[in-house]
């Protein structure tokens, strides 16, 4: 199985490459699945149901969200009812939306779970306990594993990959919307990288435009911060995986939109 997993699309420039680019790129690298990270779609904030429905359309099996996931109200009853998006598996128990979600694709089925790391971001359920309860629920129900682990610490990451290594295929960063240069296979066959960065912007803080976030972070007053609009790139990994769902590649993608 190979499968493609693209990092935090951020607003219009990010979430309109995904939609035009996606087929194409789909078709011409072979891709039996295609995974992203959409928690800042909707111009910088959550995701809409419509574009929910957009990207599915455009060739994505499982969308991944993170600290965004209940930004637009509106998602949540899609979060309720698909099967095709998946909450962080160790938000508390009442919130809503799937831990894990299973995808037929033309390699076999792919399960795709969504954790948030605990250093510097709100707190949340153990991460440990809640891959354990997912994996223990996908059974033997899946022959490729990913996990998106949104996170502002590389160490929370790397932990994560460790304990994971060998249980599942893939362990793949999100959140910083920063692409690290640590893509590798561990030693027990799982596919590792800190953060696949984010599909939008690059020139800017984050995806965000430069003059506002400095202006407001050295002023103190506060502002809304737009979304950037220039070095449109796409960002991601391409994994290969065995028939026993260990990886045999990791390869960063990046696809470059406009300056
Ligand atoms: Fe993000
Ligand atoms: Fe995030």
């Amino acid at each position: 199985m190979r499968f493609l997993f693209l990092g935090d699309i951020v607003g219009k420039p990010g979430y309109s490459a995904v939609r035009t680019e996606l087929p194409t790129i789909r078709a011409k690298l072979n891709l039996d699945a295609v995974v992203v990270n959409a928690e800042n779609a909707a111009d910088g904030s959550g995701l809409t149901p419509r574009q929910y429905r957009r990207l599915l359309e455009s060739g994505v099996d499982v969308i991944t969200m993170g600290d965004h996931v209940y930004r637009q109200k509106d998602l949540i009853e899609t979060l309720k009812t698909s099967d095709q998006i998946v909450k962080p598996a160790n938000f508390p128990k009442n919130s809503p939306g799937r831990s894990w979600s299973i995808v037929e694709t033309p390699a076999g089925r792919i399960a795709v779970i969504s954790l948030l790391g605990r250093l510097y971001m709100r707190p949340v359920d153990c991460l440990f306990n809640a891959v354990d309860q997912a994996l223990s629920e996908i059974g033997d129900q899946a022959d490729a594993i990913l996990v998106d682990i949104h996170a502002e610490a590389t160490g929370d990451k790397q932990l994560i990959g460790r304990y994971l290594d060998g249980r599942v295929t893939a362990v793949i960063g999100t959140h910083t919307h920063v692409p690290t240069a640590d893509s590798q296979i561990l030693p027990g066959g799982t596919a590792f990288q800190c953060d696949v960065g984010m599909c939008g912007p690059y020139e800017s803080i984050l995806g965000r435009s430069i003059s506002r976030v400095l202006e407001s972070s050295t002023s103190f007053v506060p502002d809304t911060f737009y979304v950037a609009t220039k070095d449109v790139r796409l960002s991601g990994a391409i994994v290969e995986a065995d028939q026993q769902g260990r990886a045999i590649t990791i390869e960063r993608f990046e696809k470059k939109i406009n300056s």
